[in-house]
């Protein structure tokens, strides 16, 4: 490597396989087009978590245009072109499902600040959930992403560890970046239950305002999750215990 290359720069081959280069570069051009919830840090570490984890079900609540989810389905896109055959470690490949209402209404649910909630209540969600769309297509990721226009309340998180076709157990990788009010702890209680251990919740400005998003992390950290690195405003914990004691009690 010269001085004058990045890490991303570098041929990046391992005999004739591509290294990642392409994607990391990838998303930091196509990043803009999602908005700027999602930094390139962010965006880049979890395509990261996607390239180790190689994960078969993938969760965000909260898509919006697609900032943070697009970067994991194109990570799953590149696994599914370019993973060592060798190493795979599963028959199908990974998919990525986005549960987001694109609802003014669900936006400002419980949400008590009025700068939020002006904000929440002017955006265009029907615009946004239409550039989602044209991005997925653009990019040729429909086939590693499923979108369920519904509230994270209405969506059953049990049917993703029994999908047709797919094998395992649960959840691979999941970001909690919905409404960041009580309902951000109500995610965590409904959707961590069905993460496998070994895998990953991204949770998403956990400082917000009213605690719902701290609620939640403490309900991980009390439920077999630990703490691996701040990631921005968020936090990246996994879940290393099998508490399946506790989280039957919070399934019922
Ligand atoms: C901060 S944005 C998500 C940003 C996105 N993850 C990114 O990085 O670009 C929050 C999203 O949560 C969605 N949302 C609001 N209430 C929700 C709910 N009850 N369930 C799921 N998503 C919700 C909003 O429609 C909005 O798209």
């Amino acid at each position: 490597m010269t001085p004058r290359e990045s890490v991303f720069d570098s041929p990046g081959t391992v005999g004739k396989r591509p290294g990642v280069g392409d994607l990391m570069r990838t998303i930091e051009r196509v990043l803009p087009d999602g908005g700027d919830w999602c930094d390139l840090h962010k965006a880049h570490t979890l395509a990261a978590l996607v390239l180790a984890l190689r994960p078969r079900v993938i969760v965000e609540i909260g898509v919006w245009m697609g900032g943070s989810l697009v970067p994991m389905a194109l990570a799953l896109q590149w696994l599914d072109a370019h993973a060592a055959p060798a190493l795979e470690r599963l028959e199908q490949r990974g998919k990525i499902y986005g549960i987001d209402p694109w609802s003014p209404v669900a936006s400002v649910a419980g949400e008590d600040d009025a700068t939020n909630v002006a904000w929440w209540s002017g955006v265009d969600h029907e615009t946004a959930y239409t550039k989602l769309l044209l991005r997925i297509a653009d990019l040729g990721l429909a086939p590693y992403v499923g979108i369920a226009r519904i509230t994270s309340d209405d969506f059953e998180p049990s049917i993703l560890g029994a999908m047709p076709g797919v094998v395992g157990c649960g959840i691979d990788l999941i970001h909690i970046d919905g409404n960041h009010t009580e309902q951000a702890h109500r995610d965590a209680k409904r959707y961590l239950p069905h993460v496998r251990v070994g895998g990953i919740v991204v949770f998403d400005d956990v400082g917000w305002g009213g605690g719902g998003v701290a609620r939640g992390v403490e309900w991980a950290r009390e439920h077999g999750f630990v703490d691996l690195y701040a990631l921005g405003t968020g936090l990246v914990m996994q879940r290393v215990a099998d508490a399946l004691h506790d989280f039957e009690e919070a399934l019922t």
